[in-house]
């Protein structure tokens, strides 16, 4: 066997240069949230196993295929987090975060993990920045979140996505539709393993990626025929206030969502560059789940978990990737040992000035030392060799027009700073 470890199968590194996207996705998205007050939160990597099994569903996917499940040392079901809304909604209960000011609004950026098949866009450990704002129930809000989400991809510079929105109703309108959906489902000629999950959750059949299951279910009934009165308000509401806000949407009364836990709006954004792979982000509201997860008051809640890995890939596959961030501005090149050592100390002074600096180090010469600046973004680079040193001079290279100037080592911090506007 090969010495050389590899990371497990479907878990992504991010590394200089993409990792500058990486953390220009991260940060623009949270930047949206921050923007519409939204506080940071940051939650358990793993959890009691039972929170996610209650909290997204049993017959989910997710669930039941695709959690990273084992025991710890003491002998407890733990899980790694395969989504944040459950674990958000367990730290709003146990810290008593519903009897303060409401609704209560977190952001979260962070790993998740799915057992699922790696392939180009999805992997198994995944990351997501995600929101939730808990404890009103308002169609203005859930029109903010969206827009948040689209805020974000806009910032990023996307445009070749698409949102799609529909209602997946309230209690009052369920049952009715579950009812109309088996009718239609069991005079289908199903397997027995669907045929279950008709009786289980009908719903999810239409999630069947299948082709022959897809053709069957072509004509069922669609839910957002079957809104109560109140459902089909606050959805035409939430509508009214994207149009408000600017934002785009089609409507797609087939999307299903792969958790359990969505009543009334419900949301994707799709993008189009990127194959079989396309969800962006999604999310929702999720009325029930406080209750469900053992909540005294059941308070609603809404939110979104945007891909942070896709939406890279969207940003290459529209060719807005390769954020070029300057590694430093300012890159020091000594020739000789007392070159070096000066400057050792010159780069300390400026960086605790606030700039950032880097060094030639391994004693190159000067050649592969100035190319090495170039590679690093600099802006200046300062050249320090034994004759300049022994004048208390240095060379300093404006690298994005090549004039070059001495300045007195005594002054450095304060003239680097000055050049640097
Ligand atoms: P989700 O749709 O399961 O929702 O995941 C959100 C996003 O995470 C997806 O749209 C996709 O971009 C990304 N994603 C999911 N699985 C993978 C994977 N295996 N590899 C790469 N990216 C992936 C949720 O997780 C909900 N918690 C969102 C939410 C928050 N709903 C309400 N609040």
């Amino acid at each position: 066997m090969s010495g050389a470890f590899q990371a497990p199968r479907g878990i992504p590194d991010y590394f200089p240069p993409n990792s500058a996207d990486f953390r220009k996705v991260r940060d623009t998205l949270t930047d949206a949230a921050r923007r519409a007050g939204y506080g940071h939160i940051e939650l358990p990597i793993f959890e009691d196993t039972a929170l996610f099994a209650r909290g997204v569903g049993e017959s989910t996917d997710v669930v039941s295929k695709e959690m990273y499940t084992f025991n710890d040392r003491g002998d407890r079901s733990v899980t790694l987090r395969p989504e944040g809304t459950a674990g958000v909604v367990r730290a709003v209960i146990q810290h008593g975060l519903d009897r303060g000011q409401l609704p209560v609004k977190v952001c979260y950026a962070g790993p998740f993990f799915r057992y699922e098949k790696p392939q180009t866009g999805r992997y198994r450990q995944l990351q997501q920045v995600g929101v939730e704002a808990i404890g009103v129930d308002d169609p203005a809000l859930d029109a903010e979140v969206v827009a948040v989400a689209d805020e974000g991809y806009k910032r990023l510079g996307l445009s070749g996505y698409r949102l799609e929105i529909t209602s997946l109703g309230d209690d009052a309108s369920r049952p009715r539709y579950r009812e109309a959906l088996q009718d239609f489902l069991f005079k289908l000629d199903l397997d027995e393993a669907t045929r279950k999950r008709a009786e289980i959750n009908p719903l999810r059949v239409l999630d069947d990626k299948r082709p022959e299951i897809k053709e069957a279910t072509a004509n069922a009934p669609l839910l957002i025929d079957y809104l109560s009165d109140e459902a089909k308000a606050h959805f035409d509401l939430v509508l009214a206030n994207l149009d408000r806000l600017g934002v785009a949407y089609e409507i797609n009364p087939r999307l299903v969502r792969g958790l359990d836990y969505y009543t009334k709006t419900t949301f994707e954004f799709v993008h189009d560059g990127l194959g079989a792979q396309s969800g962006i982000g999604g999310g929702g509201r999720y009325d029930g789940l406080m209750r469900q997860l053992g909540a005294k008051q059941d308070l609603s809640g809404i939110g979104f978990g945007i891909g942070v890995d896709r939406t890279m890939l969207a940003l290459e596959a529209e060719g807005v990737a390769g954020t070029q961030a300057a590694r430093c501005q300012v890159f020091g090149v000594p020739l000789g040992a007392d070159a070096k050592a000066e400057l050792v100390g010159v780069a300390g002074a400026l960086r605790a000035a606030g700039l950032s600096v880097d060094l030639a180090y391994g004693d190159r010469g000067l050649k592969g030392a100035m190319k090495a600046a170039d590679r690093s973004g600099a802006r200046l680079a300062l050249v320090l060799g034994e004759n300049e040193l022994a004048e208390r001079q240095v060379e300093v290279k404006d690298l994005s027009n090549g004039e070059q100037h001495r300045i007195s080592l005594d002054d450095v911090v304060v003239e680097v700073t000055r050049l640097l506007g």
